[in-house]
């Protein structure tokens, strides 16, 4: 029995594959060819979302690079659409440029580039965005990239034609023989570029009256892909306009597929304060990655590899962590064995060292940021809190919130052909579905009403609207006013950058979701976001951001990240509540006067007839107490929820508290479950 089971086993392996078969199938797999396959973790995993990683991987790098360089940038944006289903994306800045042998390296060879050695704050990190870009390029159209770059005005113009070797993750250069092609700086080059038709902005847009400047130095890329254009959420439209809001000090001229031209301009010329580098914390290191460290060591003693490779450890610290290991300090670091390095890493774990300094993170900044948010949401209420520095893993970071509370929704008002083209382009089945999908910030309840104003049917087909539906449904849609049916719309930032996917996976949205607003005077239903005309733009900026994937999309929750994000979010949440209340009064109080006002002057004339005296002066001094007596409704409130009292009801502009009005029942019943007001 126990033989005729192990034969049939045998049978089985038979037509199977052995050890040495599969031996001869084991190989090296290439970084390229890797994430030629998997191009979802890069952002590429479908035509639309390729289009927008790729602008957004050249517009980050040349961001970047201008700041680096100390350069007030300027990015020129197109995209055109050669034939159905393919699009050239072309980024040009106005940039430091890139030294020639470099160029073929940074864009035709994944994992290659200056940022993921050191820890600074900038938008890139890893060294394979604009070269996945590229090779998305490539894989779906065939074409090379195009790159011309420049570093100084006399200097050449560096023209490649590159491509992924995806084999050996190598570049492979199209054009000159394999060399490139140098093009001569000054006329005869423009000429050359003119004659070859190779796109190149040369100089800056000229101001009225004055001659165009020159273009001193630069780089653009330029990348053939197939893909989609289309407006709305998650396009390159949004993440442009977002990215100016996080980078006041950057000018994009932007040309899209239709050929339509807009320029948004910086609106301050100062650059963001340079971000410092620094060294990895002893708190932050893993025993794996020390024990590299200190095999590629090949010169120092322990105690001055400990201080040069780490922050925060001074010579003393050094010591006292040597001690702690039972390691002199002069020992050889290279020299440090397996057993010698646990006990080096345990006694940096448990040596007080001082946490990281915080100087090399770089805010937006509160001012910026409320200017960021009224550009998206003219609310009546703004607020923006910037918490201090703290760290995670060893590595600081910082995050700053601001919060606006009214308005209409900024997508509401768009043109008739807007949404005619977002009609077309959507595959909603339903009117209402369409709007909810179609428009950032607006729920069900919002389309609701829309629909109703349009007397159109909730469950009609977008696609059949006839003109005069379309045209009833742009003229709701700019006359309804939402704010009831909106629910809070979140813009997340990490270094300056716009986040516009995987909302769901990221520790911002989880800090905004499992917050209580009903503590704030809102309404939310479990596990979704607060109603009502809110935005929230949230901010982390680090020297390392913890993203959940490659394609930086969404960042991770580390337990210190969402203690930063809960507590932010609850400083301008609890300034919010105090604003509620205090409207909430001010309309209390309104309505308290308008019932006096409705019986003053029977109460007057009956009291005249009884006096039998004149009854206008009594009505006007019961007129006089009724206002002095409801005067918290005479009051306006600033952006801020401050309370002023306007001139003409009276003396200077002052801060008042009309929540705390003696005559005020609705904040009287309100106050046991009130939280406490922020400072
Ligand atoms: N426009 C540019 N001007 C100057 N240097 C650039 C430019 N674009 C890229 N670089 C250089 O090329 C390197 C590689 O860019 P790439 O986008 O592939 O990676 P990264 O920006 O370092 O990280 P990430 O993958 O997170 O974007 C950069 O680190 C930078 O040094
Ligand atoms: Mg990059």
């Amino acid at each position: 029995m126990a033989d005729e089971k192990e034969g049939s086993i045998r049978r089985k392996k038979a037509g199977r594959s052995t050890a040495e078969a599969m031996a001869a199938k084991q190989r090296d797999i290439s970084v390229s060819e890797f994430f030629a396959k998997n191009k979802h973790l890069l952002g590429f995993d479908n035509p639309r979302k390729a289009l927008l990683t790729t602008v957004k991987e050249a517009v980050d790098n040349s961001l970047d690079a201008c700041e680096e360089a100390g350069i007030i940038p300027e990015v020129w944006v197109r995209i055109d659409q050669p034939q159905p289903g393919r699009f050239r994306v072309a980024v040009q800045d106005n940039g430091p440029g890139i030294v020639k042998k470099q160029i073929p390296l940074i864009f035709g060879k994944l994992l290659y580039g200056s940022k993921f050695h050191r820890l600074r704050m900038s938008r890139g990190q890893q060294g394979i965005g604009i070269s996945a870009a590229g090779m998305n390029g490539m894989l779906t159209t065939g074409k090379p990239m195009a790159i011309l770059s420049k570093i100084s005005p006399r200097s050449p113009l560096h023209y490649f034609l590159l491509q992924v070797d995806t084999r050996k993750n190598a570049p492979e250069i199209v054009n000159g023989k394999g060399e490139g092609i140098d093009i001569a700086a000054g006329a005869k080059g423009l000429q050359y570029i003119k004659d070859h038709s190779i796109d190149w902005v040369s100089h800056f847009p000229a101001d009225e009256g004055a001659p165009a400047r020159e273009l001193e130095s630069g780089t653009r890329v330029t990348i053939e892909l197939t893909a989609v254009y289309k407006r709305g959420r998650g396009s390159v439209d949004e993440y442009l306009e977002q990215t100016a809001i996080a980078n006041p000090h950057v000018t994009i001229h932007w040309q899209d597929p239709e050929g339509n031209v807009r320029t948004i301009a910086r609106s301050t010329t100062e650059l963001p304060r340079e971000a410092k580098e620094i060294k990895p914390h002893p708190y932050g290191i893993e025993l794996g990655r020390l024990i590299t460290l200190l095999s590629d060591d090949r010169k120092s003693t322990l105690s001055s590899f400990l201080t040069q490779s780490f922050s925060c450890v001074t010579p003393a610290v050094a010591r006292k962590i040597c001690e702690a290991a039972k390691l002199s300090p002069r020992n050889s670091s290279w020299k440090v064995g397996q057993g010698e390095a646990e006990r080096l890493y345990q006694a940096m774990q448990e040596t007080r060292i001082r946490p990281p300094s915080t100087d090399c993170i770089v805010p937006i900044g509160q001012e910026l940021l409320l200017k960021g948010l009224k550009a998206i949401v003219p609310g009546e209420f703004h607020d923006s809190i910037t918490r201090p520095p703290t760290v995670y893993r060893g590595s600081p970071f910082q995050i700053e919130v601001a919060l606006a509370y009214g308005g209409v929704l900024q997508g509401q008002k768009i043109s008739r052909d807007e949404l005619l083209e977002r009609i077309q382009q959507s595959d909603a089945r339903t009117l209402r579905k369409f709007l909810v999908d179609s428009f950032a910030g607006m729920n069900g309840d919002a389309a609701d009403k829309i629909l109703q104003e349009t007397k159109l049917p909730t469950r009609g087909s977008p696609r059949n609207l006839g003109d005069p539906q379309l045209t009833a449904l742009h003229q709701a849609l700019h006359a309804v006013n939402t704010s009831e049916g909106q629910s809070m719309q979140v813009y997340r930032f990490a270094n300056r950058v716009p986040l516009q996917f995987q909302p769901g996976a990221c520790a911002i949205t989880q800090a905004v979701l499992n917050t209580n607003w009903r503590a704030y005077g809102l309404s939310q239903s479990r596990g979704s976001l607060p109603s009502g005309p809110l935005t929230l733009i949230v901010h982390i900026a680090s020297v390392w951001v913890p993203f959940t994937s490659e394609s930086k999309e969404a960042v991770a929750s580390y337990p210190e990240i969402e203690k930063e994000l809960r507590l932010a979010i609850q400083a301008v949440g609890r300034n919010l509540a105090g604003f509620l209340r205090k409207r909430q009064a001010i309309q209390a109080e309104g309505n308290r006067r308008t019932i006096f006002l409705r019986y003053l002057r029977e109460v007057a004339e009956a009291v005249a007839t009884i006096n039998k005296t004149d009854p206008d002066p009594v009505y006007q001094q019961l007129l006089r107490v009724a206002k002095r007596k409801t005067s918290v409704a005479d009051l306006r409130l600033d952006e801020f929820g401050r309370a002023i009292v306007a001139a003409e009801q009276g003396g200077d502009a002052e801060s008042v508290d009309p929540a705390k009005s003696e005559s005020h029942p609705p904040s009287k019943r309100k106050s046991k479950t009130r939280p406490s007001r922020a400072s």
